[in-house]
């Protein structure tokens, strides 16, 4: 009887243990992008990310904008190294990892997004092993450029979920429609989720969501998925002033509920089924894709 229990009990802890090591291995991939610029892509992955950690999951979030400064100037951080130096001044992970609200980590990417579509196979190697510091990361968070580039295209291949972010702007929606079009070129199994930004109330972000769904189901032939708005909120602005997330300054705005929405609509969507799924291994493919399209 005894030995019974001592077994069952061990088979119990050495599931939890291989649970723990299987979770811990897997890292959710989500690439936020936009058709235009400036619809509030950052400021969404800064939010977003620091609302997924406050429901206790490790978040990551990779500054990958080529355009300006971004990520660091809502946190009110000037990093001083990018994953260029990672790349080539043998600089670490961790060493160029910003802390910031609520625990999340920033990594910016800088110069150093440009050269990932030349590294070299041993450079390729050393990258990924560097990521593979980042081991406990449960979600990464990749904050793209705006428009239709191979970079972005790239980020939106090795991403599990793409995050498309427009605004309630005709030519927003228009630039929106314009990435979605080419996204489903080259993944057509793509799910593609939306996000509506500056949106009046649900009502707005409702007709909005319809307008770029019909055009996509009628002119594309194809389905996309609503995944909520945020509204337009001046708390918003306020907030990238003072250079503090508006989820950490204002957390009862209107702005930070829309946020709370979507993270919980996220973390309660089943994970897509997946071929490779460390962290390590999500680089691998990011370098070896952008080493194609380079
Ligand atoms: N929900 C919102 N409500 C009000 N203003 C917003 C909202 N989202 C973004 N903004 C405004 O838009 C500006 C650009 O946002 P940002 O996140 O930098 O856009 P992107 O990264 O797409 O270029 C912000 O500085 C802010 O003033
Ligand atoms: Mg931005």
């Amino acid at each position: 009887m005894i030995d019974q229990a001592q077994s069952l009990r061990r088979s119990i802890e050495e599931y939890k243990r291989r649970k723990t090591a299987r979770h811990r291995r897997r890292v959710r991939v989500i690439s936020v992008a936009s058709g235009k610029g400036g619809v509030g892509k950052t400021n969404f992955s800064v939010n977003l990310a620091i609302s997924l950690s406050q429901m206790g999951n490790n978040v990551v979030v990779l500054d990958a904008d080529l355009g300006l400064a971004n990520v660091d100037v809502i946190i009110g951080v000037v990093p001083r190294e990018n994953l260029y130096d990672v790349i080539f001044n043998n600089r670490s992970i961790e060493d160029i990892t910003i802390d910031g609200p609520s625990g999340i980590k920033i990594i910016p990417g800088g110069s150093g997004i440009e050269s990932l579509s030349n590294l070299s196979d041993s450079q390729r190697r050393r990258l990924s092993d560097k990521f593979g510091q980042l081991k406990d990361t449960d979600i990464l968070i990749i904050d793209t450029g705006a428009g239709i580039s191979k970079n972005v295209l790239g980020f939106m291949a090795v991403s599990d979920e793409e995050i498309i972010v427009t605004t309630p702007e005709p030519t927003s929606i228009t630039d929106a429609y314009s990435l979605i079009k080419v996204a489903l070129k080259y993944m057509p199994k793509k799910k593609i989720d939306i996000v509506i930004n500056r949106s009046q109330d649900h009502y707005e972000a409702d007709l909005t969501y319809q307008r770029l769904e019909k055009a996509v189901k009628n002119f594309l032939n194809s389905d996309i998925n609503y995944l909520g708005y945020v509204a337009d909120d001046a708390k918003v602005k306020k907030a990238v002033m003072e250079q503090t997330p508006f989820k950490v300054s204002y957390p009862e705005c209107y702005a930070s509920k829309c946020i709370d929405d979507i993270a919980s609509s996220i973390t309660g969507m089943p994970v897509p089924e997946k071929k490779a799924g460390s962290i390590k291994d999500f680089l691998n493919r990011l370098t070896y894709l952008f080493g194609k399209l380079g």
